[in-house]
């Protein structure tokens, strides 16, 4: 396959007027991904993993091709790691924090600085297991201190890349090893870092990442990638579909989720989203395809260069990154959003589920965020300089 300079051409059919930077919430979808789901709806429909007609026997390797690719893309191996199916990063999280097993976990820990994802996950998981829950501090630059905690038998939920500025966790390595030296898990929300910031899940011995396809140009939907350890340590409540074998009586029920070769199904209860599974394995192909991050990395430093140079904005960033966040100290961010959409211009305005970090502890008020992806045009910065120019003058 050609390797694509410009990624733009594969959303022939956004329109010039659409300029859409909500790329942090959903990326869209390029044609070969939406090629990819039309021709598992108009070619082979068909449910995976109990079916012998041919339809089936292919959306079985089509479906096991993109669990290869997901592990492909991070650099992991099948030998040590499963990918599972589900709906979203939040609904992964819960699913495993819910069935994950106490024994060896003393408490859990988070970040101030997280998507209310891990944040709230964290908080039913102390509450219903009756353990203490630590709220760790990230620095500006989105790293942890991690002299300042003690990790011995800790549970740590975090992220790897912010949805509000696009800050890292650039010691995800250290952080990982001080843990399990301590005997705990990490749990990794991955939302934002399967595209930009990719390399600080790359060969991860994290024990599983829950990402988003959503915001990987992919079709609606969740990921589960786990070390094939970490299924001995859940007690499996979500019972159903592929993972049963046979089922013996009232109570009583034989689990192919227990075996390593349907180890994935561990997570998988019930019928799956088999045409959006097939189209991520497209996405991910067409993301290994993309040439370069240069335009994108072009058009975040300019958009980074308008918005610090506007009268009246405050930056949350402190360096460009493809996700912006800003305020002005005088124009409420609803409004400022709805203006810009009313000429085309598709912003965020609140707090991106990250009330804790940006309300309690900034004390920020609501803010615009703009999120670039790679189907970004040079015109749409343009349109958003012109704009801006003119509201803020
Ligand atoms: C960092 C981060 N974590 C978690 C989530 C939750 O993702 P989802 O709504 O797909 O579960 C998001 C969504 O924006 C996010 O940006």
């Amino acid at each position: 396959m050609q390797r694509v300079n410009n990624a733009t051409h594969d959303f022939p059919y956004l329109s010039e007027a659409a300029v859409y930077l909500d790329s942090a919430c959903q990326s869209l979808r390029p044609q070969p991904v939406l090629d990819a789901l039309n021709e598992y709806y108009t070619t082979f429909n068909s449910c995976g993993e109990r079916v012998k007609y041919a339809w089936g026997v292919k959306t079985d390797a089509r479906v096991n091709e993109t669990r290869q690719l997901v592990l492909r893309y991070l650099k992991l191996k099948p030998r040590d790691h499963f990918v599972s199916f589900t709906l979203n990063t939040t609904y992964g999280l819960n699913l495993i924090l819910s069935q994950l097993r106490t024994d060896r976990i003393k408490k859990v820990m988070t970040s101030d600085a997280e998507h209310n994802s891990p944040f709230l996950a964290t908080m039913t998981f102390a509450a219903k297991n009756n353990l203490p829950r630590e709220v760790m501090t990230r620095r500006d630059d989105g790293s942890i201190e991690l002299g300042d905690y003690d990790f011995d038998g800790a549970l740590v939920v975090v992220g790897t890349v912010s949805n509000v500025d696009g800050r890292r966790l650039g010691n995800i390595d250290e952080l990982i090893k001080t843990v399990h030296r301590g005997g705990g898990l990490v749990v990794l929300d991955a939302a934002q870092g399967m595209t930009f910031g990719k390399e600080l899940l790359e060969k991860t011995s994290a024990d599983a990442i829950c990402f988003s396809a959503h915001k990987m140009y992919a079709p609606s939907l969740g990921v589960i990638v786990a070390r094939r350890d970490l299924a001995a340590q859940l007690d499996t409540t979500f019972i159903g579909g592929g993972m049963v074998d046979d089922v013996t009586g009232v109570d009583s029920y034989i689990l192919s989720a227990d075996s390593p070769n349907h180890i994935y199904t561990k997570f998988e209860a019930g019928l799956q989203a088999w045409g959006e599974i097939i189209a991520l394995g497209a996405a991910i192909k067409w993301l290994e395809n993309v040439k370069s991050s240069a335009q994108l990395d072009e058009l975040s430093q300019r958009l980074y260069d308008i918005l610090r140079g506007l009268p009246g904005v405050k930056l949350i960033n402190d360096q460009p990154t493809p996700i912006l966040a800003w305020y002005h100290d005088k124009l409420d961010a609803h409004l400022l959003a709805e203006a810009l959409s009313d000429q085309g211009i598709m912003t965020r305005s609140g707090y991106f589920c990250c009330h804790y970090y940006l309300d309690k502890i900034k004390h920020y008020p609501p803010l615009v965020r703009m999120s670039l992806g790679l189907h970004n045009r040079s015109s749409d910065i343009d349109a958003v300089e012109k704009l801006l120019g003119k509201v803020f003058k």
